[in-house]
């Protein structure tokens, strides 16, 4: 996506915070804040964060986003706010609730005040369609039921609900963007908790046959990695009355069975595999579709890279 200057207005350039910003989601944020001209640090305590996914010349405060003094530095004369930083996983959630909570319930706490009290303009939060937990409308509008059934989908939903408090309480900006199964480069497969496509494409690529839990039958509504960047962005600039306070889906609108992705995978990498059936996961939901059409009404953002195109480039990426 090309720069279109954002970053720079009439009294200079804008300076934005990335927290989380070596990790996948917020890394691409870096890039592309980078490119539209805005000065950018990035609070990361690089736990599951690389720092070669950040330029070498990047402002960056090293430690956890529960660190009131740290983040008071970081935040210093920031316009915006990406909050990106979280502890991802929702099976690691439910092996330590307690270090989930203090990373994404305290830590967005924290950072909400610390920004709040500098003067931060907006505060951009990464939620998740796991606060829904496996919603029977699809495609899900934000207004469904929300039901969370796991310590992540707690921490991610308790975020929300703390935004939408600074906003009607202090009057501060907030917006929650709610990704539904982020995908792209740099996105990592080595580790216990990775994410579905890096996993598959890993083993693909190394001649493992893909492990599915349950049936293969589940689907998910993915997003690629620009459209996520670009959501943000939107999100920083949306005017206040249309969006402070609320949540949005991020998606791209359509989903995808696990069957259907390894298929398309294996295109992709030009391979032959067999599934290995195991068990499925708890606290995994069968289904996720978003309606998307807050976000194109209030945010003006709406997802234009298409599933096999976005696959594309992430296999690209990974050879
Ligand atoms: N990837 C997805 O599909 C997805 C879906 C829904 C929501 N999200 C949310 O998006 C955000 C980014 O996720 P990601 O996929 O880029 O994961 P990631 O693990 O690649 O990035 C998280 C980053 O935060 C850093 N971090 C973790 N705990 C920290 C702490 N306590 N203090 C400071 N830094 C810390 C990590 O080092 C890492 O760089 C998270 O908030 C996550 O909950 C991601």
């Amino acid at each position: 996506m090309a720069g279109n200057g954002r970053g720079a207005c009439h009294h200079g350039v804008v300076r934005a915070l990335v927290t989380g910003g070596a990790g996948f989601i917020g890394s691409n944020i870096v890039d592309r804040l980078l490119r539209d001209g805005y000065d950018v640090a990035v609070l990361d305590d690089l736990s599951s964060g690389r720092i070669e996914n950040l330029p070498a010349d990047i402002e960056l405060f090293r430690g956890e986003v529960s660190d009131a003094d740290l983040v008071a530095k970081a935040v210093a004369g920031c316009e915006v706010v990406f909050h990106q930083a979280a502890h991802r996983a929702v099976l690691r959630s439910v092996e330590q609730p307690l270090a989930t909570n203090n990373a994404n319930v305290t830590g967005t706490l924290t950072v909400l005040t610390a920004a709040r009290d500098a003067g931060v303009r907006r505060f951009v939060g990464a939620s998740s369609s796991s606060v829904y937990g496996g919603a029977d409308i699809r495609p899900t509008p934000e207004t469904a039921t929300l039901l969370p059934r796991s310590p992540y989908a707690v921490s991610k939903l308790t975020g929300e609900h703390y935004g939408r408090v600074f906003w009607e309480l202090f009057g501060f900006e907030t917006v929650n963007l709610r990704y539904f199964n982020v995908y792209g480069p740099r996105q990592r497969p080595d580790s216990q908790y990775a994410a579905v496509i890096p996993l598959f494409i890993d083993a693909l690529r190394t001649g493992v046959d893909p492990e599915i839990h349950g049936d293969g039958k589940q689907s998910r509504d993915f997003s690629f990695i620009d459209d996520v960047v670009e959501a943000n962005i939107c999100a920083a600039i949306a005017p206040a009355p249309d969006c402070a306070g609320k949540a949005y889906n991020v998606a791209g609108g359509r989903a995808y069975d696990l069957l259907e992705l390894l298929d398309m995978l294996a295109g992709h990498l030009g391979v032959t595999y067999t599934p290995r059936f195991a068990p499925s996961r708890a606290g995994d939901v069968r289904y996720t579709l978003a309606d998307i059409s807050a976000a194109d009404h209030d945010l003006g953002f709406r997802a234009s890279v298409a599933f096999v195109e976005g696959l594309r480039r992430t296999v690209a990426w990974f050879r």
